[in-house]
């Protein structure tokens, strides 16, 4: 049995997010799939490598074994897994490979978990791996669409956007990086995350222009909490030279920046849409 999951992008909020401010997130159109075929033993096999259950090579799709087989034992189990989406770059391929397990296990082993069954699992292997988290990222992927958390308020976003991929960087030291400079300047940062607030909750209602010039503020606050460094200020300001308004997608030090997709896109960039399908069974 195939199920696919899509990836997300934050496009306000990261950060501010996790002091209680609102955020606006959509699923996009990249996908995870994972095949999942009965079998003798545990075998996992992905662009990380093959290997059986792995809490080290393979964490959530180990974790997701272990936890759907707390609720129907299984023996054994070939997980095969193509993502189109990145990984260690703010889009989502944790939560979308989560995800794409879990769906693809209640199939092939006929035990039928509802959609919010399944983000309650892969919420639970969040934290099994992270130790902390949201659970944003397994709510986009299960459910598509895009939302403002934390209220899960539905919104429309009538644009395509392009990313624009920088490195791999760690989510957990961006965050705590954060969270040094909100002890040291806690009245500063409040003030901060309430704009970025206000950015997060104006979006959804804004026109194309409105929303790049939302693009480019969040982005300078985003420099000013420290997550932005010289290597991505200058390749932002080479791309607003081109005409684009970008900002960072995710906890920042690297990942993506992405804008809206008008027509132009600057040349390495993908695009991706707002994707309304989540966890899906895929034809074989
Ligand atoms: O880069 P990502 O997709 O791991 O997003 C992190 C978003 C933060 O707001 C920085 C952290 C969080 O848990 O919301």
């Amino acid at each position: 049995m195939i199920a696919s999951a899509p990836g997300k992008i934050i496009l306000f909020g990261e950060h501010s997010v996790v002091y209680g401010r609102h955020a606006l997130v959509s699923a996009i159109n990249l996908r995870c799939r994972v095949e999942a075929r009965k079998s003798g033993d545990f075998r996992i096999i992905s662009p990380l490598g093959v290997t059986g259950m792995d809490f080290e090579v393979h964490p959530y799709v180990s974790f997701a074994i272990k936890r759907f087989s707390e609720l129907k034992k299984i023996n054994g189990v070939e997980l095969v897994i193509r993502s189109d989406i990145p990984i260690a770059s703010g889009l989502g391929s944790s939560a979308a490979v989560t995800v794409a397990t879990l769906k693809a296990l209640s199939e092939e082993f006929e035990f039928t978990l509802s959609d919010e069954e399944i983000f309650e699992l892969a919420k639970k292997v969040e934290l099994d791996v992270q130790g902390r988290a949201s659970g944003i990222d397994p709510f986009i992927s299960t459910f598509g669409g895009a939302w403002i958390f934390p209220e899960r308020e539905k919104v429309e976003l009538p644009f395509d956007f392009f990313v624009f991929r920088l490195w791999e960087r760690s989510t957990k030291l961006m965050v705590e990086k954060v969270a040094k400079l909100r002890q040291r300047h806690s009245e500063v940062l409040e003030k901060i995350f309430d704009a970025i607030d206000a950015i997060a909750l104006k979006a959804p209602k804004c026109g194309s222009e409105d929303f790049e010039e939302l693009i480019h503020i969040n982005q300078s606050l985003l420099r000013a909490i420290g997550v932005s460094s010289p290597e991505i200020d200058e390749l932002i300001s080479r791309l607003e030279k081109e005409g684009f308004r970008v900002k960072l997608t995710g906890a920042g030090g690297g990942g993506c920046v992405f804008g809206i997709y008008r027509g132009k896109k600057p040349e390495e960039a993908t695009i991706v849409k707002s994707e309304k399908e989540g966890v899906r069974i895929e034809d074989s």
